[in-house]
């Protein structure tokens, strides 16, 4: 029987988007835990030309060539045979570390979901990229309760938006970061208190915090720490909060681990965040960072 073959973009060595090379290869196989998914969308995230661009060579070299991406939304071709919580088309979400710029990815049966019908392909594929990052930093690293004081900084990004929703929805305080131009869009979201970065610094008017979650590193990072009470926490998708000022001022502070496309997992389920959230569709679709790929390649 002929191999069944798929297009894929794949990359043989670090660089810019040069590097991205459409390909027609086979397609995988599941293996007895996994589920071969037909790719509708794929999420675009800024992990992925930090990869391309060799960023994480150092501690996590990629094996040449790979296929980039991981937040996907598609259709379930195939299953292996110890799954028994997916059958063949039905419409599902998640996370593969096998790539996604591809026709078909495998995945672990663990790390999908199926797709709430009210979720377009494309609005879908966003989710495990931005929203399961804000829920491990609000979370899982930044031990946010119902109550507390969270400053969001880059509060209308990819993981920001996703972040100031999960914040209201436990019932936290929200303050959130951004330009001119989003103001209104992350007031929308839930923030309570909105600084616009471009005019006002966040230091000069935010005090107190329990914690802080940073998108947007360096100065912006840096600038956070006068405004986490002692005891508080600083928790950052975009950099490495000193360990030394940490101690200094009594908060507690930590980079969010970075995923791969070898070793991207996704710690919750993501209907966790559709299902128990109470959030409308127009909010939890926003992201910037999804594209949408056609059905099917030409
Ligand atoms: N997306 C993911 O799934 C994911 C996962 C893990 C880690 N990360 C990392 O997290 C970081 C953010 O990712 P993202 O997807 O959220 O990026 P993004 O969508 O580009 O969002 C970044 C936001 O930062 C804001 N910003 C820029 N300068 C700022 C400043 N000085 N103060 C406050 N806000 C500022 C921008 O807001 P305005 O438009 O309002 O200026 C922009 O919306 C990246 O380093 C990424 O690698 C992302």
């Amino acid at each position: 029987m002929s191999k069944r073959m798929m297009q894929a973009i794949r990359v043989y060595q670090y660089g810019g988007p040069e590097q991205l090379k459409l390909e027609q290869i086979s397609c995988p196989e599941p293996q007895p835990d996994e589920v071969l998914v037909w790719v509708y969308a794929t999420g675009v995230l800024p992990i992925e030309w930090k990869i391309r661009q060799g960023l994480f060579h150092a501690f996590n070299p990629a094996t040449f060539p790979y296929i980039p991406g991981s937040a996907f939304a598609g259709v379930v071709e195939e299953v292996g045979s110890l799954v028994t919580t997916f059958r063949s088309g039905q419409a599902v979400f998640g996370r593969s570390n096998k790539g996604t710029y591809a026709e078909y990815t495998t995945v672990s049966g663990e790390t999908i979901a199926l797709k709430p019908e009210s979720l377009g392909f494309d609005e879908a594929a966003t989710i495990s990229g931005g929203a399961t990052t804000a829920w491990e930093a609000l979370f899982d690293h930044g031990g946010l309760q119902a109550g507390q004081r969270v400053l969001i900084l880059g509060a209308a990004g990819g993981v920001g938006s996703f972040a100031v929703q999960l914040a209201r929805w436990k019932g936290a305080q929200v303050i959130g970061t951004t330009g001119a131009a989003n103001v209104d869009f992350v007031r929308s979201l839930g923030a309570e208190t909105v600084v616009d970065y471009t005019s006002t610094p966040v230091e000069q008017v935010v005090h107190d915090v329990d914690l802080v979650v940073d998108t947007v590193g360096g100065q912006t990072l840096e600038s956070a720490w006068p405004v986490i009470k002692r005891g508080g926490r600083l928790v950052s998708t975009a950099g490495q909060p000193s360990k030394e000022k940490a101690r200094e001022l009594g908060i507690g502070a930590l980079p969010k681990r970075r995923g791969t496309h070898k070793k991207a997992s996704l710690p919750k389920p993501p209907e966790r965040l559709v299902l128990e959230g109470n959030f409308s569709e127009q909010t939890l679709c926003h992201s910037k960072q999804a594209t949408c790929m056609p059905p099917k390649w030409p």
